[in-house]
């Protein structure tokens, strides 16, 4: 099925070892900040990966605008987006060495410093649609998550949306053998590395920042991204192909030095949190329509065709993946897996009791 502009709307209503610091990461962060600074400003430098016109990073300057009013200018908020300081295997050693205070990496990239269990995020057509998605970052689960990695020296802040992922590529994948043999780019992740092998593709890791030329080079043939990196990166420019498979989830931890953090005053703490809080409800609200209107510039602009998978060809990718859950289910472990099973369970069983006895929901 060719996509028309018209049909965006319809889709979005579907969708389902560090090195350790040679000196006192609090420290560090403080000498590394504060110069040339007003006394007593404290600096928080958020370093991403992502655009600014993206719903991380539009959600990164509402955090700016929120920290700074809330704290009364005791607080700056420095933005650097686009992997311009640090790229994706950099940016966590330097949120606890101090060169940074805040980061937003994508959930897939949290295994690469030992916490496996994130991956969960990556398993291929675990979430049904976004509000499962959020039952599971904000219950029992999610704040599991955090806990583990407070044993790395990080807290968790809060968990962002970007979107369900697509495939592109230079070659049109409607069957999941139509991805035999492409090489494609995957953020650091053996959950997305499998998924890449179990379709029949070369995996190849590398950061956001390096794809579009390695695009342009042939030294990957494709690789997945929900649409609002896809077009903010301008990848359109190099993929002949979009596939609207909606395969995975991609999603942020934004994370803090858990000793920076906890040596803050309390007030300004607080005033952080609330401001964060705030930020999240911004970027879950736009996260959606974000990826919405990058899917109607990339059919607009003409260089790549869309395709959406119909039902019976996305239950066959889907059923093509399976093998991956059984791959992590001790890694991930059962539990967190589970926990997705229970959220849809409840969000269904809040659906039918707020429905006319006699009708039944679908969660979709
Ligand atoms: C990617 O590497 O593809 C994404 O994690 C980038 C991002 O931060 O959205």
């Amino acid at each position: 099925m060719k996509l028309s502009t018209a049909m965006v709307f319809v889709l979005s209503l579907g969708v389902s070892g560090f090195a350790l610091a040679a000196e006192d990461p609090f420290d560090a962060a403080q000498d590394g900040l504060s110069a040339g600074h007003p006394e007593g400003e404290i600096i928080i430098k958020f370093s991403h990966a992502a655009a600014p016109d993206t719903p991380k990073g539009q959600a990164a300057e509402r955090f700016k605008q929120l920290a700074e009013q809330s704290t009364n200018g005791q607080v700056r908020v420095e933005i650097y987006p686009n992997g311009q300081l640090y790229n994706d295997s950099e940016e966590i050693e330097a949120l606890r060495n101090g060169a940074v205070q805040m980061l937003a990496p994508s959930l897939s990239k949290f295994g690469q410093i030992g916490v496996r269990e994130f991956e969960l995020f990556d398993l291929p057509y675990i979430f049904p649609n976004r509000e499962i998605l959020h039952r599971v970052m904000d219950g029992e689960a999610g704040k599991s998550l955090f806990r583990k990695l407070s044993a790395k020296g990080l807290t968790g802040l809060a968990y962002w949306d970007n979107g369900f992922k697509q495939m592109s590529s230079n070659r049109a994948m409607h069957k999941v053998t139509d991805l035999t043999g492409l090489t494609m780019r995957i953020q650091s992740s053996k959950v997305l590395e499998a998924q890449m092998r179990t379709l029949g593709a070369h995996p190849q890791t590398m950061a956001l920042s390096e794809v579009y030329s390695a695009m342009q080079q042939g030294i990957v043939d494709g690789g997945e991204n929900p649409v609002s990196n896809f077009y903010t990166q301008k990848m359109h420019e190099v993929q002949k192909h979009l596939t609207i498979s909606n395969h995975g989830y991609l999603g942020y931890a934004v994370i803090v030095n858990k000793k920076f953090w906890e040596d803050l005053p309390a007030d300004m703490r607080d005033a952080l949190t609330q401001s964060m809080n705030e930020a999240t409800l911004f970027e879950r609200d736009i996260a959606q329509k974000e990826n919405d209107d990058a899917l109607n510039k990339v059919i607009a602009a003409n260089t790549t065709e869309v395709y959406v998978l119909s039902p019976r060809e996305r239950t066959a990718w889907h059923q093509a993946l399976l093998p991956v859950y059984q791959e992590f289910e001790n890694v991930i472990g059962k539990y967190l897996i589970r926990s997705v099973g229970y959220a849809a369970a409840q969000v269904k069983k809040e659906q039918d009791a707020a429905r006319p006895k006699g009708k039944s929901s679908t969660n979709k």
